[in-house]
């Protein structure tokens, strides 16, 4: 039974809290939250302690941690939990910084401490067997994928102001989505932005409209689109072209039913966000970060895959404020 200690009990640690006390080769043990309240809400709900941070990295019978915390206490968590002997699964986006990421990586790595990165949506069963699909060599080479991916709302101006962007909080999923699909990330970023949907988080120094281009240095393309607002759901869809097919995932609708009358056609719309997209692929990632934990494979989402994607983001922000594309170089990706 391998003792777990969840780090962080806002949104996503109370949708991983679920998923933990669901697997029976695990148990959670201990809640740490800087809001006190919150740490003892949850852990009175899944039958477990309320600890400190400190405290739980002096347990050596916890072996694992859950980092569900804000994005900037990512890094120093991750270095702190490796550095007490336990494996990590860290929700994305790794930092806010690549800068303070890479250098994560490097005292992580020196660790040997097995850390995963919380890239959800590889775990969703429909990507997932698009990924299957492609890697068995159903449509041949892959040449053009096209990931798309709006939200239903935007969040409050105070979230944009702490997220780091749309690059690194949001379309970071797509990054990686696009770098695990083509088995590993792109030579150059090309970005452009805009703030039509809401001015205030144009004010904020963000955008809210983005679409990217990635190159690989074979000739691959990847498309990404992102908004912060599709006024009829969570759009979250992928295609792939490939020299001998298409292969396409598309929206999880909220119930099957199609009707067909003399006016037309009209299908049910997507599920509204990503609690209710992705209820089941949280729960897989945390099976697959135990079964990796009991077997001593590499974790499917290494923190190298998670700097990836990071350095993305950095370079289609910054891509995307110069006009100019971004060259994705080995320096960006960590240590050789
Ligand atoms: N993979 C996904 O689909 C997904 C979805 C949502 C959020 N996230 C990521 O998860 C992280 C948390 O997001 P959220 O939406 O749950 O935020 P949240 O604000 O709801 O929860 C974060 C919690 O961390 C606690 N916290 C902050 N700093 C702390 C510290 N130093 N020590 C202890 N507790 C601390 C806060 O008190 C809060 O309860 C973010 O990095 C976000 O990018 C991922």
């Amino acid at each position: 039974m391998i003792r777990v200690a969840l780090l962080g009990a806002g949104r996503i640690g109370q949708v991983h809290a679920k998923s933990i006390t669901a697997n029976d080769d695990c148990q959670l043990v201990a809640v740490a939250d800087a809001l006190p309240q919150a740490a003892q809400d949850l852990a009175a709900q899944i039958g477990a302690e309320v600890r400190s941070i400190d405290e739980i990295l002096a347990d050596d019978s916890i072996q694992a941690v859950l980092i569900a915390t804000s994005t900037d206490t990512h890094s120093d968590l991750i270095e702190r939990a490796t550095a007490a002997g336990k494996a990590v699964l860290c929700e994305k986006p790794v930092d806010l910084s690549l800068d303070r990421a890479l250098a994560a990586l490097k005292a992580a790595e020196g660790t040997g401490q097995p850390v995963m990165v919380g890239f959800n949506r590889r775990f969703d069963p429909n990507f997932a067997a698009l990924k299957a699909a492609f890697d068995g060599g159903e449509i041949g080479k892959g040449e053009l994928l096209s990931i798309t991916s709006y939200d239903p709302a935007p969040p409050p101006v105070s979230y944009v102001k702490v997220s780091g962007g749309l690059f690194r909080d949001m379309m970071i999923h797509d990054f990686d989505m696009a770098c695990w699909v083509f088995g590993g990330p792109p030579a150059r970023v090309t970005a452009t932005g805009s703030a039509i949907v809401d001015p205030e988080i144009g004010a904020a120094g963000d955008v809210d409209t983005a679409a990217v281009t990635l190159q690989w240095d074979d000739g691959r393309i990847g498309v990404i689109k992102n908004s912060r607002r599709a006024g009829y759901g969570y759009d979250q869809r992928i295609e792939l072209l490939g020299s001998k097919g298409l292969l396409s995932a598309k929206n999880v609708l909220e119930n099957t039913v199609e009707k067909i009358s003399a006016e037309g056609a009209s299908a049910a719309k997507p599920v509204y966000f990503f609690l209710e997209r992705y209820m089941r692929a949280y729960e897989i990632e945390w099976t697959a970060f135990i079964d990796a934990l009991k077997s001593g494979d590499t974790m499917p989402v290494t923190l190298r895959e998670g700097v990836a994607a990071l350095a993305c983001a950095e370079a289609a922000t910054k891509s995307a404020q110069t006009g100019e594309t971004v060259a994705i170089t080995a320096d960006m990706l960590g240590p050789a």
